[in-house]
């Protein structure tokens, strides 16, 4: 879909379907829904008296307008309650208006600017918003099956005043890169593990690369002898596939030593090993590389809005499955930075491949380090399907990226990483072992992982219950959510900015 941006009366706009909106208990509305009111002989406020209407949060309302108006439809977008509106609420009823007009056939649709004069909200953050929404809210996974709608081939954005068009052209620009690198994300999280192997995540690496000018570097088995991995090698040994550790690298400021690591799990399917998952529901474990696909888009991302800061990704990609060589509950493996590992469920496998990727990435001296991953089933029950956990050695770190994601929307929430706990991890045999027991399972596993971290400062972002949605809500949609992509974007944006201002 394209987005512009023109100058004039959304009411006299010629298009399939124009958009104004209402905050929900207004009964007089006022601004562009008053003008196309009137327009329409006081049809809305009617409504709205008789109680059709509402302003409801994600409500769309349509209007026929029979020749009324050059356009074919009306549609009042619902903002909920003005107290509880931000831009994250645009994003929001952008998807759901643009949803709902698809099905109603619209090719050519115009909306107002939702937002923009309501509280602290600026221009360009309701500009990228209503884009980023629209986006985001029309994605859908269509390589295997043919769409059950045709999509809206383009979104106009009416302004009055010429003199913003430059502001929201670039803020649209930015907006669209954003969300269309989430997408990408989710198209590979939406792929099956059949066609998404290892291999293939590197191929696509290599894609961003050549396109957005990045350093990639791929390693396979022999290399990840020579570095030592033992505990990425030990969950690869059970699969066929070859595993892959992938790195791509933005070189954003040539003259400093600084590097971030963004680091994701890339387990492209995770049938649990010989520690096998249940059967029902395993097919959902094709998700479990989430966050390696939103580390690598983020940095394809980064690429094209050209922020002064380096970035570098580290993806550790394999298969995790039982076989006649697979990984054993009672091994022993070693991990690059030295560190032994007993293992006790070859489903912990998540926190071995980052184990080498975080001994990898310290090695490198990249710093900060942020890992996203789809690591425990605990970490969905403690916090649901709404919030990532966040674990953090530095409260620094930890509150920035939370800043992020108050721009971003992606809600997160800071979990403790008591030294008592750690208890849990100590083994008999080995340095660590990779469960503990079912007492506080996502924190167990930062736990951990922070023995991987030496004295980095380092956040791990446990994305299990926000990676894939069972519903379609805003501008999320069923499947692959793409968490942790604009939030990514976005703290690299906000260093760079901080950086410069030093
Ligand atoms: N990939 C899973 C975590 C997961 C569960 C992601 C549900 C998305 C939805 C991870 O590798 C795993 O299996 N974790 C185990 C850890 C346990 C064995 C300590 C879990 O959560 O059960
Ligand atoms: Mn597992
Ligand atoms: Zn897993």
């Amino acid at each position: 879909m394209e987005i512009k941006v023109i100058v004039g009366d959304i009411a006299q706009i010629e298009a399939d379907a124009i958009v104004v909106n209402l905050f929900e208990g207004v009964e007089q509305p006022g601004g562009a829904t008053a003008a196309v009111d009137k327009a329409l002989s006081g049809a809305i406020s009617s409504l709205i008296g008789r109680g059709e209407i509402k302003g409801k949060f994600g409500e769309v309302s349509i209007i026929h307008t029979l020749g009324k108006l050059p356009a074919r439809i009306v549609t009042i977008a619902g903002l909920g309650k003005r107290q509880d509106f931000n831009v994250d609420k645009i994003r929001g009823v952008a998807g759901e208006f643009c949803r709902a007009l698809r099905k109603l056939n619209c090719r050519k649709i115009a909306t107002i600017l939702h937002g923009a004069s309501i509280g602290d909200i600026e221009l360009e953050a309701s500009t990228e918003a209503i884009a980023e929404g629209a986006l985001l809210g029309l994605y859908n996974f269509t390589k295997y099956k043919k769409p059950e709608y045709e999509d809206i081939e383009e979104m106009l954005i009416v302004v009055r005043e010429r003199e913003k068009v430059p502001i929201l052209e670039s803020a649209i620009g930015k907006g669209k890169t954003v969300a269309l690198a989430t997408n990408l994300a989710r198209d590979m999280v939406n792929e099956p593990a059949n066609y998404m192997t290892p291999s293939q995540m590197a191929e696509i690496a290599k894609e961003i690369a050549s396109k957005y000018n990045l350093e990639f570097k791929v390693f396979g088995r022999e290399d990840m002898e020579a570095m030592g991995m033992g505990a990425l090698l030990g969950v690869a040994k059970g699969s066929n596939q070859p595993p892959k550790l992938i790195t791509l690298s933005y070189k954003g400021d040539k003259h400093s030593e600084k590097t971030l690591g963004f680091l994701g799990k890339g387990i492209t399917f995770d049938s649990g090993g010989i520690s096998i998952k249940a059967s029902e529901g395993m097919d959902e474990m094709k998700d479990d590389m989430a966050g390696a696909a939103a580390v690598m888009t983020a940095v394809g991302a980064i690429a094209q809005l050209k922020p002064k800061i380096n970035v570098t990704a580290v993806i550790p990609a394999t298969e995790n499955l039982p076989s006649g060589t697979a990984l054993k509950p009672g091994d022993v493996l070693k991990a690059m930075n030295g560190k032994t590992i007993e293992v006790i469920s070859t489903d912990a496998e998540g926190r071995l491949i980052l184990a080498d990727a975080l001994s990898y990435a310290v090695k490198q001296g990249l710093s900060p380090l942020i890992d996203l991953a789809t690591l425990t089933g605990a970490c969905r029950v403690a916090l649901g399907t709404l919030y990532s956990g966040l674990f953090g050695n530095d409260q620094d770190l930890v509150n920035k990226v939370l800043e992020a994601t108050e721009r971003t929307g992606e809600r997160m929430w800071q979990m403790p990483m008591p030294e008592e706990y750690k208890e849990q991890n100590k083994s008999e045999i080995a340095n660590v072992k990779n469960t503990g027991n079912r007492h506080g399972g996502a924190i167990t596993a930062a736990l951990f992982l922070a023995e991987f971290v030496a004295n980095i400062p380092w956040v791990h972002i446990d994305i299990a219950g926000t990676a894939f949605s069972a519903k379609e809500s805003g501008y999320i949609v069923k499947g692959a959510t793409g968490v942790g992509v604009r939030t990514l974007v976005e703290l690299a944006l906000s260093e760079a900015k901080s950086q410069e201002a030093i």
